[in-house]
């Protein structure tokens, strides 16, 4: 298994946009990720379509979109459009899951299903073998820089357990508050994917920090 860093640009200094996109992809990010809120799934609004197709012109590193967002089919079209090359929905905004997940991979994306720190991760189970992505929220999502919800460890440990008894080959995402103190724990527990945004954008050399958090994973044996 390798390690996937997906730098979350939510919280970069967003006046110098395609720079921050340049050092993702200089400091070797594996894919781009996206927070899209909508001000009601969560009480935050940030960024949609124009956004995502300006990143895309910038970089050719996959775009993971991550739909914090209620009624996230409304957007799939033009988001793939737009370029994104992932997206991931919510269960908690997804009363027909796999009808949706579906629609995803029809878009030529990948599919995601992500669950917030009180939703079980059993709630996926029975979409688990259909999903390209499952994401592990460690912390209530809305916004950048909150602290890791530590027991989200054990939900990563049987968020694998899951995967593997399904035989799912989804790549398992963990997002929120992940740093060089929280990411070799959900390594270990079996996540493989790993968003960071104030950890990478807070440091001082935000290209090397994405190289510096793989290497937390890689020194565990
Ligand atoms: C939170 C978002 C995250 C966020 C992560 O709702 O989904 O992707 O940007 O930021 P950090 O790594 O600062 O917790
Ligand atoms: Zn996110």
């Amino acid at each position: 298994m390798s390690v996937r860093i997906a730098p979350s640009v939510l919280t970069a200094d967003w006046g110098h946009l395609a720079a921050i996109v340049a050092v993702c992809q200089s400091g070797g990010a594996d894919w781009i990720h996206l927070d899209v809120m909508d001000g009601q799934f969560v009480p935050n609004l940030t960024f949609g379509t124009k956004v995502i197709e300006t990143i895309r012109g910038l970089t050719s590193v996959p775009l993971d979109v991550h739909m914090m967002v209620v009624q996230p089919e409304k957007y799939f079209e033009e988001f793939a459009e737009a370029g994104a090359n992932r997206m991931t929905i919510h269960v908690e905004a997804a009363p027909h899951l796999h009808r949706q997940i579906m629609r995803i991979r029809q878009l030529g994306c990948a599919a995601g299903a992500a669950v917030n720190p009180g939703t079980p991760v059993e709630s996926v189970g029975d979409v688990a073998a259909d999903l390209d992505t499952l994401l592990v929220m460690s912390v209530d999502p809305g916004f950048g820089g909150q602290e890791f919800i530590a027991h989200s460890v054990d939900k990563i440990r049987r968020a694998r357990l899951l995967l593997d008894r399904t035989a799912s080959q989804a790549a398992l995402e963990v997002d929120g508050g992940i740093g060089r103190d929280t990411i070799a724990a959900c390594w270990r527990a079996g996540a493989d994917t790993f968003v960071a945004g104030n950890a990478i954008f807070g440091a001082s050399d935000p290209g090397a920090e994405i190289g510096a958090l793989r290497e937390c994973c890689r020194v565990i044996t």
